[in-house]
C-alpha cells in the first residue's frame, strides 16, 4: 500500500489547475498504453470548478475526450435533469461543451429500478463483460464530506461492507437514496484523486491524515494503485500549520 501523494496548492485555483494538469497527463498515459482512458467523475459542488476549467477550449485540446469513457463515482437517485443530479452538474459544467464528445458517457439510469440500474452500471463498468470484476478504472475523482464520507459511502452504513462493485444506498442525514461505487471497486482503481478545498474541510483532512477514527475516505487503499490528495492551503491548514 503506497503512501498518499499530497498536492497542496496555495489557492483553490492553483489546486484545480494542478489537478487538471495531472488528469491530462494520466489520460495521455492511459490512451498511449491501453488505447482508452477510464475516468470516473465525482459529484457535489467542489469539482464544478475543475469541470469548468476542463471545458475551456485551451484545456479541451489537452485531454483526448474522444478516447475517454466517463463514469460517475456516485449519483443521487433523481432524474438526470434534477438540480441535485451529479450528471446534470458535470454535463452543464463540462460534458455538454466537449467537442469531440467522449467515447462514452455512462450516467446512472435512475429511471430504472435500483436492481436494473445496478446491473446496467456493472455492465458498463466491465465494458460489456470484457473487463474483470472489479474493473480497474484509470482515475476516480472523489470528494470528502465534513464527516468523512466519499462518493456515497457514509460512516456507519452497511454499504461499507458491500462486496459488490456498486450499491444503492439510503443516506439518512441527507434523506436521499443514492447509487455509489463501493470500496471493492474504488480499491481496484489505478489512481484515486481526492479534490478537497476550503477551511471547512481542514478538520476532516487532519483526522484522515493523523489516522484518527477511520472514516470512509480513509478506507480507500488501492493496491497496486495510488491515492492522490489535491488540497488547497485552507483545507490543508492543520497538516502544516506554519
Ligand atoms: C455527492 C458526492 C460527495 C461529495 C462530498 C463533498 O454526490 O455529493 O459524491 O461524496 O464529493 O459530499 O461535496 P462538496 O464538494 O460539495 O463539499
Amino acid at each position: 500500500m503506497s503512501d498518499p501523494i499530497l498536492h497542496v496548492g496555495p489557492t483553490t485555483p492553483d489546486t484545480i489547475h494542478d489537478l487538471a494538469q495531472w488528469l491530462c497527463q494520466e489520460a495521455e498515459l492511459a490512451i498511449r498504453d491501453r488505447g482508452r482512458f477510464l475516468l470516473a467523475l465525482s459529484g457535489g459542488s467542489t469539482p464544478r470548478q475543475l469541470y469548468t476549467l476542463l471545458a475551456e477550449p485551451s484545456w479541451q485540446q489537452r485531454l483526448d475526450w474522444a478516447h475517454t469513457l466517463v463514469f460517475f463515482s456516485d449519483e443521487r437517485d433523481v432524474p438526470p435533469t434534477h438540480p441535485d443530479s451529479n450528471f446534470k452538474m458535470a454535463s452543464d459544467a463540462l460534458l455538454s461543451h466537449l467537442n469531440p464528445v467522449p467515447q462514452a458517457i455512462y450516467r446512472w439510469h435512475t429511471e430504472y429500478s435500483p436492481a436494473m440500474a445496478l446491473a446496467d452500471y456493472r455492465h458498463h463498468l466491465t465494458l460489456d463483460n470484457t473487463l474483470p470484476v472489479p474493473p480497474t478504472l484509470d482515475v476516480v475523482l472523489l470528494g470528502v464530506g465534513p464527516e468523512g464520507h466519499t462518493a456515497s459511502l457514509f460512516p456507519d452504513r452497511p454499504v461499507l461492507d458491500s462486496e459488490d462493485i456498486v450499491s444503492h444506498t439510503y443516506v439518512p442525514t441527507h434523506n436521499s437514496w443514492r447509487y455509489t461505487f463501493t470500496l471493492p471497486l474504488l480499491n481496484a482503481s489505478r489512481h484515486i484523486a481526492f479534490l478537497v478545498t476550503g477551511s471547512e474541510k481542514q478538520e476532516i483532512i487532519d483526522q484522515i491524515f493523523t489516522h484518527q477514527a477511520p472514516v470512509p475516505a480513509s478506507m480507500i487503499h488501492p493496491v497496486p494503485g495510488d491515492v492522490h490528495w489535491f488540497l488547497d492551503s485552507a483545507s490543508a491548514q492543520r497538516l502544516n500549520p506554519n
